[in-house]
């Protein structure tokens, strides 16, 4: 196991992964030896159809796996080992230092308490000593950082009384205040209409390019990674399909699937010319 950090290293090396689910008939593997790096700064999009082990390769890294699963090869992140890490250690890791955002931010928020005190108590519960005032005037920045406006208003509001993607701007808000070195991001945007959509990518782009922290974006949709990620990596029925830059992947897919996939994109050929390899967002948009 390696204790220093190497800088040299990728911030995560997957190696092997594989994820099984008991049945009758032994165990189903529906992540079969997966093998990725994501460089430090980086944006790695996970692209496959529905039940091609997408979360299931999230729900590994952070070691939180549905009961009943089994995990096997290697996770390394910042040079440490995350799969053989005790749960007293990986929940210092979890929201700490990796953060990750769902399809439905409504399920994820609390409907009894403001979206103040939910960003509030997250961030109390990572960092030891922080008064609840201190703790307040986090959430308060956090908001007014993923462009809630009126955000020292808006903190009092509860979850019902914002719109699907400001609600996941709260969630981004929140994961944003524990200041993570590598975001997870499955299907964020999946729920939301296409013009919030892009906002929320523009978000993403825009945190990624202002933290240098690491990005995953998980989704089903090619034209959805094309917008913020560099590299990609493609699935289907838990098998690696390609990986490559997502400029190669984009210009010259090597594989059958992988052209489905992008004919499945509408006018390809205009997103092509619209790839955003660095992130170079407007965030002015949604004003
Ligand atoms: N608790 C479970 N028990 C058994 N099999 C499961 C369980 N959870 C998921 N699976 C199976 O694992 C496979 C991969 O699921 P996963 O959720 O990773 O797919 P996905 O790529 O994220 O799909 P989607 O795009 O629909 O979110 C699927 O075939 C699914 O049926
Ligand atoms: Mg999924």
């Amino acid at each position: 196991m390696s204790t220093a950090t190497d800088t040299a290293a990728p911030l995560l090396r997957v190696r092997g992964l594989t994820v099984g689910f008991p049945t009758a008939a032994g165990t189903t593997d529906v992540v079969k030896s997966l093998d990725f790096d994501l460089e430090r700064g980086g944006a790695l999009g996970i692209v496959g159809e529905s039940g091609s082990g997408k979360s299931m390769t999230s729900l590994a890294i952070m070691g939180l796996l549905p009961k009943g699963a089994t995990r096997s090869g290697s996770i390394e992140f910042d040079g440490t080992e995350l799969t053989t890490l005790r749960e007293r250690a990986m929940r210092a890791v979890r929201g700490d230092r990796i953060a990750m955002i769902f399809q439905d931010p409504l399920s994820s928020l609390n409907p009894y308490y403001t979206v103040g005190t939910q960003i509030a108590e997250a961030y109390r519960s990572h960092r030891k000593g922080v008064t609840r005032r201190q703790a307040r005037t986090v959430a308060i920045e956090a908001m007014e950082r993923v462009h809630i406006h009126d955000a020292a208003r808006r903190v009092h509001h509860y979850p019902h009384q914002f719109s699907g993607g400001m609600r996941q701007r709260v969630m981004i808000a929140m994961m944003l205040s524990m200041e993570p070195e590598l975001i997870i991001a499955d299907e964020p945007t999946t729920a939301l209409d296409v013009t919030v959509q892009a906002q929320i990518l523009d978000l993403l782009a825009e945190i990624r390019a202002d933290t240098g922290a690491g990005l995953i974006l998980i989704t089903h949709d090619l034209a959805v990674v094309s917008e913020v990620t560099d590299h990609i990596v493609v699935m289907r029925e838990g098998d690696l399909v390609e990986q490559g830059s997502a400029e190669r992947i984009f210009t010259d897919p090597q594989e059958e699937y992988t052209r489905m996939l992008l004919d499945a994109v509408p006018r390809i050929d205009d997103e092509i010319g619209l790839l955003r390899t660095t992130a170079a967002p407007s965030a002015e948009e949604d004003r």
